[in-house]
């Protein structure tokens, strides 16, 4: 999608359609429409729409107009975007997706959007390129009849400093264009993105930004002592792959470097504790944490923020086979731990103990990992939240930091010393999985075991990484969750 900055007053845009902001700016019961512009034309054209009472401003409400009296655009397409006073760059960003949404499915295939107002003209131009390329982002792509129907430009109408909305609107491409890789990968099926297919997506993205790529197979992963991973990998016919990211920019210190470990399990079958048919389909999303690990780190390399990144991505397939690792097998963790594996669908924490351990020895002194881990994460928060876990308060306050500019919803829950009771094993150090009761926590506190000192987040995506609903903003399927987080996280990180 080609995206451009324009200055012109809105008049004078030439466009098949021009999209504006409405606010509702009334008390709780009354509404009073208003436009996100005090431009005079504009506030002509849509006198009359507005006097209807048609617009109310309401959420995602979208009214087009054509040839609008005065205006060289052909259409004008009128956004609600809720209430005046909860109108933040959040908003602005899903807008500018349900804009692309809307006016896609009309044939459009160029338009533009006026910056609002009331939000800084770099931080609306950054947000509306997100949204429009999230908003771009269709997952039918194995449709016979597909209608492929994209936005092929959009232009940012506002007012400002032009090499500093350009930064602005450089950003937000990258940003939206990272999510959306992310979503292509987790959008293929099991068959079409083995560990050797995601290796290889990968390797060839880190050759068009610039990142140093190592990828590993079954003997480096043995010659590692990686039970863990190895136990889960054993079952599978498909060769699983060790995956290495590394941004290693000349003008950063040695220290510190960000780890970032995906689970990469390419299909979860759920292996000899095997999972019931019904939506074992869904389990071609659990690379979804890899995913958005590889994503973020194609985010990082163009952005260049001046810390070194590593990313680690175990991918494998959980498959039950006359050589799949069966409940109540030990396995040996590469950091020396003993693992009573209780459930073999418990298979994420595996792949991610030895992820984990492989990026402290690689020399990451602070540890991100992101994983579709846990059923529970889903019955706790829902498909709105995911959830974040933390054994340093910097880390979490950075966090929260990159989730504000992201605008994504991550939820914190507990690491109690309490839990661990839950990991306890008879014959090992730790079971794999602590039963079903605080099922999310109990898998945080397996991997805390493998983070031991190292500050650390774990941020279990189960109940984000994939929608299952159409939305005014994006499509259903593969959300790209926590990439745009992860970019500004790493652009953000002040020791
Ligand atoms: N990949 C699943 C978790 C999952 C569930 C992801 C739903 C996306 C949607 C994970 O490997 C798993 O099977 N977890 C088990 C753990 C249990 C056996 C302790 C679960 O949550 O049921
Ligand atoms: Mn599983
Ligand atoms: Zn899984």
């Amino acid at each position: 999608m080609k995206t451009d900055l324009s200055f012109a007053s809105p008049a004078e845009v030439q466009t098949e359609c021009l999209a504006v902001v409405v606010l509702d700016h009334g008390s709780r019961d009354k509404t009073e429409v208003s436009l996100e512009t005090s431009d005079s034309a504009i506030k002509d054209a849509t006198a009359e729409a507005i006097a209807s009472g048609e617009v109310t401003g309401k959420i995602f409400e979208s009214t087009l107009l054509h040839h609008p009296a005065k205006l060289k655009a052909t259409r004008l397409l009128l956004l609600g975007g809720g209430k005046a006073s909860n109108f933040t760059p959040s908003e602005l960003r899903k807008l500018a997706g349900a804009a692309v949404r809307f006016l896609k499915a009309k044939g459009i295939r160029s338009f533009a959007f006026l910056a609002p107002e009331s939000i800084t003209s770099d931080e609306a131009v950054k947000t509306i390129v997100e949204g429009a390329f999230v908003g771009n982002f269709d997952p039918d792509i194995y449709k016979s009849d597909r209608k492929d129907q994209k936005i092929d430009s959009v232009a940012v109408v506002t007012r400002g400093e032009s090499a500093r909305l350009q930064k602005a609107m450089d950003e937000g491409c990258i940003l939206g264009a990272s999510q959306n890789f992310t979503r292509e990968l987790v959008n293929e099926p099991s068959n079409r993105m083995t560990p050797t297919i995601l290796a290889g997506r990968a390797r060839e993205m880190a050759r068009e930004v610039g990142l140093k790529c190592e990828v590993y197979g079954a003997d480096k992963i043995k010659e590692l002592k990686m039970g863990a991973f190895w136990g889960v990998a054993q079952g599978s016919d498909e060769p699983p792959a060790l995956i290495v990211l590394r941004y290693e920019p000349a003008d950063a210190p040695a220290t510190p470097v960000l780890g970032l470990v995906g689970k990469g399990i390419t299909f979860d079958t759920g292996g000899i504790s095997i999972k019931p048919a019904d939506g074992m389909e869904k389990m071609k999303y659990d690379m979804a944490g890899g995913a958005a690990m590889i994503g973020a780190m194609r985010g990082i390399a163009l952005l260049k923020p001046k810390m070194r990144v590593t990313a680690i991505i175990c991918a494998t397939e959980n498959m039950p086979s006359g050589k799949a690792q069966k409940p109540g097998d030990v396995q040996i963790a590469m950091s020396g731990k003993s693992i009573e594996i209780i459930n073999t669908d418990a298979e994420g924490r595996l792949v991610l103990a030895d992820g984990l351990c492989y990026a402290r020895q690689l020399g990451c002194t602070h540890l991100v990992d992101a994983a579709t881990l846990t059923g529970a994460v889903v019955v706790a928060l829902g498909y709105v939240n995911a959830g974040v876990f933390a054994n340093d308060e910097k880390m979490y306050e950075r966090f929260t930091r990159a989730l504000e500019k992201a605008g994504e919803k991550f939820w914190r829950l507990p690491l109690d010393d309490e839990y661990k009771e839950n990991i306890r094993s008879n014959i090992a150090d730790i079971v794999n999985s602590g039963g079903r009761w605080g099922g999310a926590v109990n898998a945080a506190m397996f991997l805390k075991e493998f983070a031991e000192d190292t500050p650390w987040l774990h941020l279990d995506i189960a109940g984000t990484a994939w929608i299952e609903e159409n939305k005014a903003w994006i499509a259903k399927g593969p959300s790209g969750i926590a990439v745009r987080t992860l970019v500004e996280f790493a652009r953000d990180f002040k020791d």
